[in-house]
């Protein structure tokens, strides 16, 4: 059996954090809270889908409002391209948001820039040019790998709002903390799956309410299988410690709600 990781409040999650590096919190809001949410991320996506299906994944950006932020690969809108963003990040409760500082040793905001709503397709529906996330560390974002490169102090929110890990993509997670930046020729397929068998990983079942957290150090990829049947959306929203690192110069910031 692989492992299980066990539904944890605040003051167990910021332990998790601390260990493993992730923390499954079921039920972390209301229903009718991110019944909002999510309708507000479907409605651009519903947009999305006929600019990808109409133009093709690549020139789907033509036709979003200036500005947008768009990742093809896993048709990735900005957090911002969101009606109403700030307000609906309110419904995460301030107790989460608190867990931030705790873990990372200060005052820290949201990195507006590195927040996203995304998507993944199980094989049968994904286009060309869309892919699954390969292993890596969050908390790399920047890195160069070259000698003496470093991980980011970072706490990533990751919110689905549709099934994610049985009938829709999910998030595999290795649970040997990595306390450095992992070099990029130790995360492809081969030499990862020594080092960390995938047998041995964590593939999380979640539900809309919940909320995945993620400590910047910790490794992970999609979750995907041939035979999932639906389209996974969620959200990543990424907390990272203030004055911020030359790394995210010049990103838009919110302060943590609540
Ligand atoms: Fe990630």
């Amino acid at each position: 059996m692989p492992p299980a990781l066990p539904a944890l409040d605040a003051v167990a999650a910021l332990a998790a954090l601390r260990g493993p590096g992730f923390a499954h919190v079921p039920r972390a809001f209301a229903p009718a809270d991110i019944a909002t949410l999510t309708a507000s991320v479907m409605a651009e996506y519903d947009r999305l889908e006929v600019l990808i299906a109409n133009e093709g994944v690549d020139r789907a950006a033509a036709g979003l409002p200036p500005g947008t932020r768009y990742q093809p690969a896993a048709a990735s809108l900005g957090l911002d391209a969101i009606p109403g963003w700030r307000d609906l990040l309110g419904i995460v409760p301030a107790t989460l948001w608190r867990l931030a500082p705790e873990l990372l040793g200060g005052e820290c905001a949201i990195d507006v820039d590195i927040s996203w709503a995304r998507r993944q397709y199980p094989p049968h529906l994904r286009r060309a040019g869309q892919a699954p996330h390969m292993l890596h560390q969050d908390g790399a974002y920047g890195a160069t790998f070259a000698p003496g490169s470093t991980l980011m102090p970072m706490l990533v929110f990751w919110i689905p709002l549709t099934e994610a890990g049985i009938e829709r993509p999910g998030i595999e997670c290795i649970l040997e903390p990595q306390p450095e930046l992992v070099p990029l020729a130790a995360l492809a397929d081969a030499a990862a799956e020594v080092r960390w068998p995938t047998a041995k990983r964590l593939r999380p079942s979640m539900a809309p309410g919940g909320v995945l957290l993620i400590a910047g150090p910790h490794l992970h990829r999609t979750h995907v299988t041939a035979d999932m049947t639906g389209i996974r959306t969620s959200l990543e929203v990424r907390v990272v410690p203030l004055p911020l690192s030359p790394r995210l110069a010049g990103h838009t910031t919110m302060t943590l709600p609540g």
